[in-house]
């Protein structure tokens, strides 16, 4: 079994993420990190506690992280996700252990006892802190799986920027950096694959069927995320990124992909966008393996197969 810590932001993808992860047999979760991303960090620690409060999994304990960018200001994403971040379902707060260190100290603490894999699905705040902090520990960071970034696709908040980069892109650089210093590579999970992944309501309608409960769940937070697809991109259903780094990190047959060298642009009106140099014009080692190809069904299937509980009614 994988020891990993899941870095997030929820959000209506990374609740989503988050449920895929506790229902994944060969994942052993050493706990979750927050990070201000989609809503404010103290929200998002929140969401992520209901999230496992309904898993029936609050034995996994919550590290809350970082409140701000690096050095950008904090813009969130409460247009994309609703005013609670759960697609204003506006599920009740749950009281969750609280815990005597931030998401930072957490993960330092835990790399000085053992190798550990993260799986980031929100902007590289806390763990950027980390790794400009200590650096001796990035041999201990197995692997690093990261929602973020795109390669060919447009961006989904400037033309050509992915939001968990764009929100902190000193963050999502420092990141790339430490990795290429540490000849060690980033999975990066772009919107390339990510768009591929759409919950389309006749999906959410066979959820509701053969798992009511689960089922109401998803309803309840994808509602508003399908209507905002709707409206400004014309999509029916909605476009579940997060999810998909976590199935990829259990299935490498996910998603396929090259190495490349990968620097995240800091300022500008690119600010945030992925430079993938896949021609290699650098001449630099790959700090980066890009995710470009991955099937809708393929995840669809491992998905539902993974969050659909049998039927007691
Ligand atoms: C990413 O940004 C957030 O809105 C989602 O939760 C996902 O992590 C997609 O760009
Ligand atoms: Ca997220």
């Amino acid at each position: 079994m994988c020891r990993i810590v899941i870095d997030c932001d929820p959000g209506i993808d990374d609740s989503l993420a988050l449920m895929l992860a506790l229902a994944s047999p060969e994942l052993n979760i050493a706990g979750i990190t927050t990070v201000s991303g989609n809503v404010p960090v103290d929200m998002g620690t929140e969401n992520a506690a209901k999230v496992l409060n309904w898993m029936e999994r609050t034995d996994i304990p919550i590290y809350k992280g970082d409140a701000v960018p690096l050095k950008r200001k904090y813009i969130d994403a409460m247009d994309t996700h609703g005013r609670d971040g759960m697609g204003e379902s506006f599920y009740p707060a749950v009281s969750y252990p609280k815990q005597d260190k931030d998401a930072v100290q957490f993960l330092e603490e835990l790399l000085e006892k053992e190798k550990i894999s993260i799986i980031a699905l929100g902007p590289m705040t806390n763990l950027a802190k980390l790794f400009l902090k200590r650096p001796d520990l990035m041999g201990q960071v197995e692997e690093l799986v990261s929602m973020g970034g795109s390669f060919k696709s447009h961006g989904n908040c400037s033309p050509v920027a992915e939001y968990n980069y764009w929100c902190d892109p000193h963050g999502a650089a420092a990141c790339y950096d430490a990795f290429a210093k540490a000849g060690k590579k980033i999975h990066m999970i772009g919107l390339d694959v990510t768009r591929k992944i759409v919950l389309t309501p006749n999906i959410l309608e066979y959820i509701c069927r053969l798992d009511p409960k689960t089922g109401e769940f998803i309803r309840r937070i994808t509602g508003f995320y399908m209507d905002f697809h709707w409206e400004y991109e014309g999509i029916i259903g909605c476009v579940i990124n997060d999810p998909l780094a976590v199935a990829y990190f259990t299935d490498r047959d996910m998603c396929t992909g090259f190495d490349s060298f990968t620097a995240v642009e800091t300022e500008g009106i690119s600010i945030g966008q992925t430079v993938v140099d896949s021609m290699n014009f650098w001449k630099k080692e790959p700090n980066s393996h890009i995710l470009t190809e991955t099937d809708g069904k393929q995840f669809m299937k491992l998905f539902l197969s993974r969050i659909l509980k049998k039927n007691d009614g």
